[in-house]
């Protein structure tokens, strides 16, 4: 078990910046998912961390040996990292002991030591007995428990994870989101665990690291990214924000702030030590909206599209004065509004969340 601290890393394949000063620390024994689209350079960092890759600039530390820096590059075998990858990678010929017990052969620990090891990994992932089957004869999710018990047999001090469900259906992937998590209550590992999916990052992190084209975003618990977005990036990738336009935010100092959203004065939630702006973004979700009533204060829209959602419909809804920016929002059943309908949407008190946009951040 050990801490993880990534400085400033860049990775260049040719003229495409892969990596972008990207800095993140993992607490020893902390669960960090590291989240975002495909081709924004997720495992290209794990490749890193693993040490299957050199860095362009910057550092990486396991423990307080520095792994990674342009001056110098530890050997993947000796940074004690385990990596569990998507595709399994076991070797069919071998059974399951065989291949959880590989490195440990490689490695030249005796027969006995070894057999005690292989054991008490498969126990940690709940296939005690299975040692005598070949891959062929698992389930998917066995096949990704033998992955990781053959990454814990080598005692890891850091355990890498590659988008380790993206192979198995739904019903599966549910199942082993709750074997990951108690896999790590058990061994207590740092684990770093790359996945595109934000639901199954939101369940298993203690924090995620949003990436989007070789940069960091924001990192942090997946409370505090669902409702302090850093960025409109951040904000309209977790869970469906929605960003519009804020001019003169004026904050309250109290986590509040007032702001104008096309014209009409609003209040938001805002970070505690925000500086007033001249501009911004709001982010809002559809929990966040609401219908006024038709003399209510709140922003003219034209519903384009109504879904049922058992219990409730959601509507969407066109600002047509201003520009055409499309909103969701949930309502009750029964509802009477159709597409077509013209209606006011309001923000709920104190719902949205304002980011002012870098550069704009002083009004005074
Ligand atoms: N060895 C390589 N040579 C050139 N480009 C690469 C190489 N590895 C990755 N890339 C590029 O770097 C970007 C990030 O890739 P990757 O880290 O695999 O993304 P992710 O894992 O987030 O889907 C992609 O655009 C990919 O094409
Ligand atoms: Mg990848």
């Amino acid at each position: 078990m050990a801490r993880l601290t990534i400085e400033t890393v860049t990775k260049d394949f040719g003229s495409f910046k892969a990596l972008d000063r990207v800095s993140l620390d993992a607490a020893d024994g902390e669960f960090i998912a590291v989240l975002g689209p495909s081709g924004c350079g997720k495992t290209t960092l794990l490749r890193l961390i693993a040490g299957f890759d050199e860095v362009a600039s910057g550092t990486i530390r396991i423990g307080e040996t520095v792994v990674s820096s342009p001056a110098g590059h530890v050997a993947t075998e000796l940074r004690r990292v385990g990596i569990v990858f998507q595709n399994y990678a076991l070797w069919p010929h071998m059974t399951v002991a065989e291949n959880v017990g590989y490195s440990l052969r490689v490695a030249g620990v005796a027969t006995a030591e070894r057999n005690r090891r292989v054991e008490e990994a498969l126990m940690l992932v709940d296939l005690g007995g299975f040692g005598d089957r070949r891959p062929a004869n698992l389930s998917g999710g066995q096949r990704q428990r033998v992955a990781l018990a053959r990454c814990l047999v080598a005692a890891p001090s850091l355990v890498l994870l590659d988008e380790p469900l993206a192979n198995l259906d739904v019903h599966l992937r549910a199942a082993m989101e709750d074997e990951f998590a108690a896999f790590h209550r058990r061994t207590g590992n740092t684990m770093i665990y790359i996945t595109h999916d934000q639901a199954e990052a939101m369940a298993l992190a203690d924090r995620i690291a949003v990436m989007d084209h070789g940069r960091l975003l924001q990192l942090a618990t997946p409370s505090e990214l669902f409702r302090e977005p850093a960025n409109a990036m951040v904000a309209s990738f977790i869970g469906h924000g929605m960003v519009l336009p804020l001019t003169d935010i004026l904050p309250e100092g109290d986590g509040r702030a007032r702001a104008r959203l096309f014209g009409r004065e609003l209040t938001l939630r805002c970070a505690r030590d925000q500086r007033a702006a001249r501009q911004g973004d709001l982010c809002v979700r559809a929990g966040d909206l609401t219908l006024a009533g038709a003399d209510g204060d709140g922003l003219a829209c034209r519903v384009t599209r109504v879904v049922y959602r058992g219990g409730l419909f959601r509507l969407e809804a066109v600002v047509e004065a201003e520009g055409g920016p499309t909103l969701s929002l949930d309502v009750p059943e029964p509802t009477s509004v159709a597409v077509g309908d013209a209606v006011t949407i309001a923000v709920k008190p104190g719902r949205g969340w304002a980011i002012p946009t870098a550069g704009g951040r002083d009004a005074s």
